[in-house]
């Protein structure tokens, strides 16, 4: 081998040598960065600490008694007995048992209580005598519940029966309970067919 071919060889290895320590990886390094344009925000992003606040969080929890717009209203009725008795005192439903609205009532109520319930609120769903019985809606004291005190049953749950806030909206939780009034009426009249939607 030739003299200036043992230092090309030389000068390849050693180049190559510095390239290999330029680019070795770093896993606590972000590597060099060329033209970041706004890949840093000058903003504390969402979930990054924050200096400024008292709590050091960027993301702040809303003041409290906020209500979102357009968001459900604040229900502030317990899952106690004593509550239950207030709503039925205090709330009304703001639907008028009007065709579309017991419609609605209908498809909601056979998708959420039936199993329980029954089709035509007996308290003999498919789901019993898997689950305790749930009254009849034609038992004196289901007849006299107000609307207030069965929206306050759907929204915190009584006794065996769980809550459907998570799963219903309030205004289809009123939509419900006027399905289970025309129940009731239907029930009173005679024997009822209820078709299945
Ligand atoms: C998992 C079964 C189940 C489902 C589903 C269910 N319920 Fe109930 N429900 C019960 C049982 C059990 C009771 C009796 C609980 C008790 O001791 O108050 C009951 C009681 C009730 C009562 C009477 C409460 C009282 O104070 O006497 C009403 C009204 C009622 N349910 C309405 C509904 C409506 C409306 C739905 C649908 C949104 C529904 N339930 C879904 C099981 C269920």
């Amino acid at each position: 081998m030739k003299t200036f071919q043992k230092i090309r060889l030389v000068a390849l290895l050693l180049l190559t040598a510095l390239a290999a320590w330029a680019t070795r990886s770093d896993p606590a390094s972000t590597g060099y960065e060329f033209i970041p344009d706004m890949a840093h925000s000058v903003p504390y992003d969402a979930y990054a600490p924050n200096p400024v606040t008292r709590d050091g969080k960027t993301l702040q929890p809303p003041v409290a008694g906020t209500i979102a717009r357009g968001g459900p209203l604040p229900f502030h009725y317990a899952a106690t007995a004593e509550d239950a008795v207030r709503a039925g005192r205090e709330l009304r439903n703001p639907f008028p048992p009007s065709p579309a609205v017991l419609a609605r009532g209908q498809t909601v109520y056979q998708t959420f209580c039936a199993v329980c319930h029954g089709l035509r609120g007996a308290g003999d769903g498919p789901l019993i005598p898997k689950f305790p019985n749930p009254p009849s809606y034609t038992s004196a004291r289901l007849l006299a519940m107000p609307d207030g005190q069965i929206f306050h049953v759907i929204t915190r749950g009584s006794g065996m029966m769980p809550s459907y806030a998570g799963q219903i909206a309030p205004e289809d939780r009123w939509r419900a309970v006027a399905w289970v009034r025309a129940l009731q009426a239907g029930a009173l009249r005679g024997p009822v067919e209820v078709a299945r939607k």
